[in-house]
């Protein structure tokens, strides 16, 4: 009955929590009719109810995550010890979960005794690294990394020691030479002139007594390296030359406390991180490293060059408690094969395309100099293919010091399955190479499998794509020079993102980059963190600002997101509003990429597609409005959502049920959307099919129609054209991109093709997830992992399961936020079997259907207390259970 899993702000034991973001999450013992939450700034007082900061008594309820704080005023810095215990619907109470704890963001603008650090814009000559690398001017352009550091002494017991640190850039923190916390590029990305995110350290145990060195290395990262497309560096964008704030906090074991904070008596330098940039790569000259830099004893007079820091005042801007899961290495992943080129360099195969960098194990002579070059395919002659970077270098380079060594860069990120490693001395041994696997560190949420490999492939690569765009922000790419937070791609996965990982903490942290990227006039940008570039407001991508915080309520019952954006949805929702005063939303449609790359032309209208979004935001605002209690409001949107709906089918739908232009998209938005007057549904499913047929059987969707089209299928009666679609194996169909050596989600369909190769290389990342959005419907519709429409959470699970040819079986699972539900059915002779099983704390609806409903059984051989028409297949019915806590079965004829 213990609630386990205790989280606060979707974290585990968070060093940092902003007090408004403070809200506790478990997953209960039991079937929850109540709860209690005790806080205290003491572990132990929590045994004594008199002394916590908040008891929130028993509260009558069985909502279990994203319940408030509602305590007394949070200590800003201060640790707090958290606890629950639930009730049953029979009164029993469990015994208290095991205490977890929280720390509380630091005073945005007065928690900090410290300064920004660092050594200004100063360039140093670049010295073309290795024989045949060429003295590139954007080389030549990039910074050297600036060393930072100080020293200090402690001279009684530590009770603890907290780092608190961020760079405007990109810092690695180094206390008595260790590298402190495992988090990469941080701090990551945000709009840095509106918020600064910084990070929180127990440092206690890397702390001596007597003398200790702080030190960090920065470099240019989002702030001031190269970002985006338009090869311009960042300095335009942000600010010109990296700089460090920190904060190192020492309780001692009296009581007291020290503070030290960087400040003018740092010392720095430029040393071997000759340039580090996430776009161009590294360079590291390991003769200039200054060997125990950041060492108690070292001096640095020996080998000179240490210099006093600048320093300059806080400015105002809000540092603010990372909210989101920090970058890490993930896995690490040995070559699957090493070889030479027809030119004799050596290259190394992973067999997965994947975001990160390679680490090398090199004992060579002093001097070699070694370089790296990732990318995502070899071409025809069996060379790297780098053409489709465009300007990003991705190459690391090494010129190696004595001894042997091992060799990766601290401060960049490539997308890519192939390396080309020139200047290795002798021949690469697979145990000499490894790729780093680095992404936003995510726990993953679902599992797939079923009787086909190559589905089991695509779930794979889709959850790759997911991994390997997730890195701060929800990026389209990782290989190219773009690597853009864009919103079209983000809405149309955030759902299966959900299923896939626990992406709450993450969007949490993203929708602020949203809110802050939000203009003026309301509109929501196309690109969170926005730089310099103002597009706004493009239907399905700018909808994004609606469309994902609803989902993070939906997948996790959060309401905290909803009432944070909640402003800035409305402002958007009266941009639209006020630009299209006739309900079709054809005006103010920024640069309205439509239903992008589409197949062939693109032929949905941009005012359907873009009044169909219109739609869809009014109904989830509606759903958001009545989640946050706001009713009035709530009756405005659906209000809203009528009128936009009736405009919308004058405008588009005919009397026979089809939709003007007849494109798939066009057909599945208005399904999709609700937007087809229930007279006329069906026959507008079965143009829908038509056109598909018209097509032989393939889709013909963008970014856009694709995260719809399965799920309208199967929501229209129609799985077995969906399961048809997805065999599919000829262009366009995901299984093209599987057969065609595909280990992620291309950005489009063809981006190679028999005969004619690789599709232009000025747009065609073979890492884009937007056409993997649907994993969600595997596990919507085929595992049937659902929850009823408004409600959020899965509070109130369905679970209807759509089997279909060539699946004979398929099993799966999602942990949502109430604990792990499982689904899986199998096919044998014309029998279906469903088996789900629920955590302790959940009962579901369980729909199965058969050709025969009312014959359909559950393990102890009871019938379903209903039967109803499945949405799923045209004249099939669907046996309905209530299933409670544990594993079930329900087997009955297959449905024909
Ligand atoms: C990006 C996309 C993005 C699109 C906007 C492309 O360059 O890679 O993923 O959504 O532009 O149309």
């Amino acid at each position: 009955m213990i609630p386990a899993r205790l989280r606060c702000a979707h974290l585990d034991n968070p060093l940092g929590v902003a007090p408004g973001r403070v809200r506790f999450s478990w997953e209960s013992g039991c079937p929850q009719a109540a709860f209690q939450i005790q806080v205290s700034r003491n572990e132990r007082s929590l045994l004594s109810p008199d002394t916590v900061s908040w008891d929130s008594g028993r509260v009558p309820s069985a909502e279990s995550s994203g319940v408030p704080y509602a305590g007394a005023l949070l200590v800003r810095g201060g640790r707090y010890w958290w606890r629950v215990r639930v009730w049953d619907s029979g009164g029993t109470a469990s015994p208290w979960s095991s205490p977890a704890t929280f720390e509380v963001e630091l005073d945005p603008a007065f928690g900090w005794q410290a300064c920004w650090i660092g050594l200004g814009a100063v360039r140093e000559s670049f010295k073309a690294p290795t024989a045949d690398g060429p003295s590139d001017p954007v080389v030549n352009a990039l910074h050297p990394s600036p060393y930072l550091r100080r020293v200090f002494s402690v001279g009684a017991p530590v009770e603890s020691a907290r780092l608190h640190v961020t760079a405007l850039g990109l810092y690695e923190a180094r206390l008595n030479g260790q590298r402190v916390g495992d988090a990469y590029l941080t701090p990551g990305w945000t709009d840095y002139g509106k918020r600064v995110l910084y990070q929180t350290y127990d440092v206690t145990s890397l702390l001596a007594d007597g003398e200790n060195v702080l030190g960090a290395v920065l470099a240019d990262g989002w702030y001031t390296g190269f970002v985006g497309f338009d090869a311009k560096r960042a300095g335009a964008h942000y600010g010109a030359a990296p700089e460090l704030l920190a904060q190192l906090v020492i309780t001692f074991a009296d009581g007291s406390s020290d503070v030290i904070g960087t400040d003018g008596s740092w010392q720095g330098r430029f040393a071997a991180v000759r340039h580090a940039d996430l776009l161009m790569g590294e360079h590291h000259d390991l003769w200039l490293e200054p060997r125990g830099w950041d060492t108690p004893g070292f001096d640095p007079e020996l080998g000179g060059g240490w210099r006093a820091v600048r320093c300059r005042d806080l400015d105002g801007r809000p540092l603010l408690a990372d909210p989101g899961p920090p970058v890490r290495v993930t896995e690490s992943l040995p070559p699957v094969r090493v070889w030479r080129d027809a030119a004799g360099r050596q290259l190394a195969d992973f067999g997965q395309n994947l975001t990160g960098w390679v680490r090398l194990r090199v004992d060579g002579p002093a001097g070699t100099a070694i370089r790296v070059r990732h990318g995502e395919a070899l071409d025809d002659d069996g060379f790297l293919y780098t053409q489709n970077l465009r300007t990003a270098r991705a190459t690391d380079e090494y010129v190696a010091g004595d001894g042997a060594a091992v060799l990766e860069p601290r401060f960049t990120l490539h997308g890519f399955r192939y390396a080309e490693i020139s200047g290795y001395p002798g021949d690469l041994s697979p145990a000499d190479v490894t790729a780093r696997v680095a992404h936003s560190d995510i726990p993953v949420a679902g599992s797939f499998s079923s009787s086909e490999k190559w589905l089991d492939q695509l779930f794979r690569a889709v959850d790759w794509g997911q991994r390997g765009n997730f890195i701060s922000v929800p990026t389209d790419c990782p290989q190219r020079d773009e690597r853009l937070g864009w919103l079209g791609d983000a809405q149309i996965f955030a759902r299966t993102a959900c299923y896939n990982r626990d992406v709450a903490a993450f969007y949490a942290k993203w929708l602020d980059d949203v809110a802050d990227a939000q203009l003026p006039s309301g509109a929501f940008p196309d690109i969170a963190p926005r730089l310099h570039i103002p597009w706004a407001g493009a239907p399905a991508w700018a909808d994004a600002g609606v469309i994902v915080p609803w989902t993070v309520w939906k997948m996790y019952g959060d309401r905290e997101v909803l009432e944070r954006h909640f402003g800035a949805m409305t402002a958007w929702m009266t941009f639209i509003a006020r630009g299209n005063p006739d309900f079709l939303r054809t005006r103010e449609l920024g640069n309205s990429y439509n239903d992008w790359l589409a197949p062939g032309d693109d032929r949905t209208p941009p005012g359907l597609l873009a009044t169909a979004y219109w739609a869809h935001d009014a109904a989830l605002m509606a759903e958001i409005a009545s989640a946050l209690g706001r009713l009035d409001e709530a009756g405005e949107y659906r209000a809203l959502r009528e009128k936009i709906g009736a405009a919308f089918a004058g405008a588009y739908v005919a009397a026979d049920g089809t939709v003007a232009s007849g494109s798939q998209t066009a057909y599945a938005l208005a399904l999709h959307m609700g937007l087809v007057p229930e007279p006329l549904r069906s026959s507008t499913a079965a143009h829908l099919v038509a056109a598909i047929e018209a097509a032989d059987w393939h889709l013909t969707t963008g970014f856009v129609g694709v995260g719809y089209l399965l799920p309208v299928l199967s929501s229209h009666g129609r799985s077995s054209v969906a399961y048809r679609l997805l065999s599919q194996r000829s262009l366009p169909s995901w299984r093209y991109m599987l057969d065609n050596g595909a280990t992620t989600i291309w950005e489009r369909w063809d981006g190679w093709s028999a005969g004619r190769g690789f599709q232009s290389a000025w747009m065609n990342s073979l890492n884009h997830y937007s056409l993997g959005s649907v994993a969600e419907w595997l596990y919507r519709f085929v595992l049937g992992i659902d929850q009823e429409p408004g409600s959020s959470g899965f509070g109130r699970p369905v679970l209807r399961p759509h089997p279909g040819e060539p699946l004979r079986w398929a099993r799966g699972s999602y942990r949502s936020v109430r604990g792990v539900i499982s689904a899986g059915w199998e096919v044998s002779g014309d029998r279906f079997t469903y088996r789900v099983e629920l955590p302790p704390n959940l009962s579901a609806t369980v729909c199965v259907p058969s050709s025969d409903a009312s014959s359909v059984r559950d393990g102890a051989g009871n019938g379903p207390v209903s039967v109803a028409a499945f949405p799923g297949g045209a004249g099939v019915r669907e046996a309905v259970f209530r299933a409670g806590p544990g594993t079930h079965a329900f087997t009955g004829p297959l449905a024909g």
